[in-house]
């Protein structure tokens, strides 16, 4: 089992040389469960709202560009299941800070659920108004996801000048970090409910 600093680092070295890392089993199934039931719990309090894509006014056209609903974290919250997931985060804050001199200050993180035959169309992080994200952060909650389950988040990649798509299943425990403001990407149809934790690492 990897320790906590070597996944850190193995979501460095990703990020350093391609603009994005993956790592498995960043939450354990324990943190996985915990987060799940806390969702639910707060999705059915009925305040998670459809996401937009900058103004108010424009929450309507959204939706053929994204389909997700979210619900924001509060930093200071004392739930147990949402601290350890701010806490964790917070821990590979530090560590980016400390090693990569990154000058992180802030965090903004939200629940995200994609209901079948929900997407986000290809799209980068820093549109509008969205000053001082430096890495995209996403926590998937997703149990025995499977292929057919589709759903996939796309990361566009260059190389050597030709587009690449990489895609990453949504997989329980799994967090995928990237660069907000270079890389293109998309959550592809899912066919089966989709659940994450999404973040943005702020400098300002
Ligand atoms: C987003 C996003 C990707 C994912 O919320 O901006 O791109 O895999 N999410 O959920
Ligand atoms: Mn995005």
């Amino acid at each position: 089992m990897q320790s906590q600093e070597e996944k850190f680092e193995s979501l460095i070295e990703g990020i350093v040389a391609n603009g994005y890392g993956v790592c498995d089993d960043f939450l354990s199934s324990e943190e996985v469960t915990m987060l799940n039931a806390r969702f639910t719990e707060r999705f059915d309090d009925g305040n998670f709202k459809e996401a937009g894509i900058g103004k108010q006014s424009e929450v309507h056209q959204a939706k053929e560009i994204r389909g997700d609903k979210i619900l924001w974290l509060e930093n200071g919250t004392t739930n147990i299941a949402e601290r350890i997931l701010l806490d964790k985060n917070q821990a590979f804050i530090n560590y980016l800070n400390q090693t990569c001199y990154l000058g992180i200050v802030d965090a903004e993180i939200h629940f995200a659920k994609y209901d079948i035959g929900k997407f986000y169309r290809r799209h980068r992080d820093t549109f509008q108004a969205q000053k001082g994200r430096i890495l995209s952060v996403i926590y998937y909650l997703n149990n025995h996801w499977q292929t057919e389950n589709g759903g996939n988040l796309l990361i566009y990649t260059q190389e050597n000048n030709i587009e690449k798509t990489i895609s990453i299943a949504p997989l329980a425990g799994r967090l995928v970090c990237f660069q907000s403001e270079k890389l293109d990407h998309e959550v592809s149809e899912t066919f089966r409910e989709r659940l994450s934790i999404t973040g943005w690492l702020l400098n300002v």
